[in-house]
């Protein structure tokens, strides 16, 4: 048996269609929904997130405003940006990229944002309320992997699904995400700290793997027919390839192929996904915002 591979381009692509059309009536209205995209330093996967972020906002018919920091910017500094943007009318969203230097605490930068403009859903209100089942916004990867899941024709109620990894960003938002009532879904959260991972992952009728180790999920801890989902975005060492490096999954993609029944590639898969969520996001951020109740 071979898997379906998942097209998560064109699952990308009809989204950002659908959102092109309704910044296009906000825009009829005169807004133009903005992102501010804040990022500290010079990591060279942080620069490439960025440009595809805003690269796609420009394509959907919105705007970013790119704001690039030097690596020695203080914690305060950033603060008070955030501040400025906060309680900018034509700033809609606003997207500090992670990870930030050591010396600023990411936690205090993420609770400083307006949870009407964290569009990223890291905010600890956005999570609460997440995990209260309340209106907020969604962090996008794991929005983009529900988004996925959904167009298979396999039922989430009471299937099995198994998350590895705990990340606050993918493995819990999506673990909780998968509970909800209205999805169903039993749920196994995996880590490090997991005793016979191999055994945990052949019980999951869904398989996300979201570790950020490459090749870790191998065909042989897949449930023949599985619906597997890649969330790692690796970066392996490769002479061959002009960069010389090339994008890894957290799934060795050749023997899962075999045992799957769906799987999704890296890159093509959830990469795309995540960024037509963010659109999406930036998009509803701004219609709430023109409403009056932002
Ligand atoms: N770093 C890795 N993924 C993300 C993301 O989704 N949002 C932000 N802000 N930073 C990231």
């Amino acid at each position: 048996m071979s898997a379906i591979v998942i097209d998560g381009k064109a699952a990308a692509q009809k989204i950002r269609a659908g959102v092109k059309v309704r910044a296009a009536a906000l825009r009829e209205k005169g807004v133009l929904p903005c992102l501010a995209v804040i990022l500290v330093g010079e990591d060279p996967a942080s620069l490439s997130y960025v440009g595809a972020k805003e690269k796609a906002l420009t394509e959907a018919g919105m705007a970013s405003r790119d704001i690039r920091l030097p690596q020695s910017t203080g914690e305060g500094e950033l603060l008070a940006l955030i501040g400025q943007l906060n309680r900018d009318p034509a700033i809609h969203g606003i997207l500090v990229q992670l990870p930030l230097p050591a010396h600023i605490g990411e936690d205090t930068v993420i609770a400083a944002i307006d949870p009407a403009k964290d569009v990223d859903g890291f905010h600890p209100f956005s999570v609460g309320s997440m995990v209260l089942e309340r209106p907020g916004f969604l962090p996008c990867t794991p929005l983009g992997v529900l988004t996925l899941l959904r167009e298979l024709p396999l039922t989430l109620a009471g299937a099995h699904a198994v998350v590895v990894g705990r990340s606050n960003i993918v493995g819990k938002p999506l673990a909780n995400l998968l509970c909800r009532r209205d999805l169903n879904a039993t749920v196994t959260l995996c880590h490090t700290g997991t005793r016979d991972l191999a055994a945990r992952c052949r019980e999951a009728d869904i398989l996300i793997a979201a570790a950020g180790k490459p090749g870790l999920i191998s065909g042989g801890m897949i449930k023949e027919g599985a619906a597997v989902i890649d969330v790692g975005v690796n970066r392996v060492a490769d002479p061959a390839a002009k960069k010389g490096f090339r994008l890894r999954g957290d799934v060795d993609f050749e023997s899962a192929l075999e045992r799957a029944g769906w799987i999704t590639p890296v890159p093509g898969g959830v990469g795309p996904m995540t960024i037509a969520m963010l659109l999406q996001n930036v998009l509803r951020a701004a219609e709430q915002q023109e409403q009056g109740h932002g």
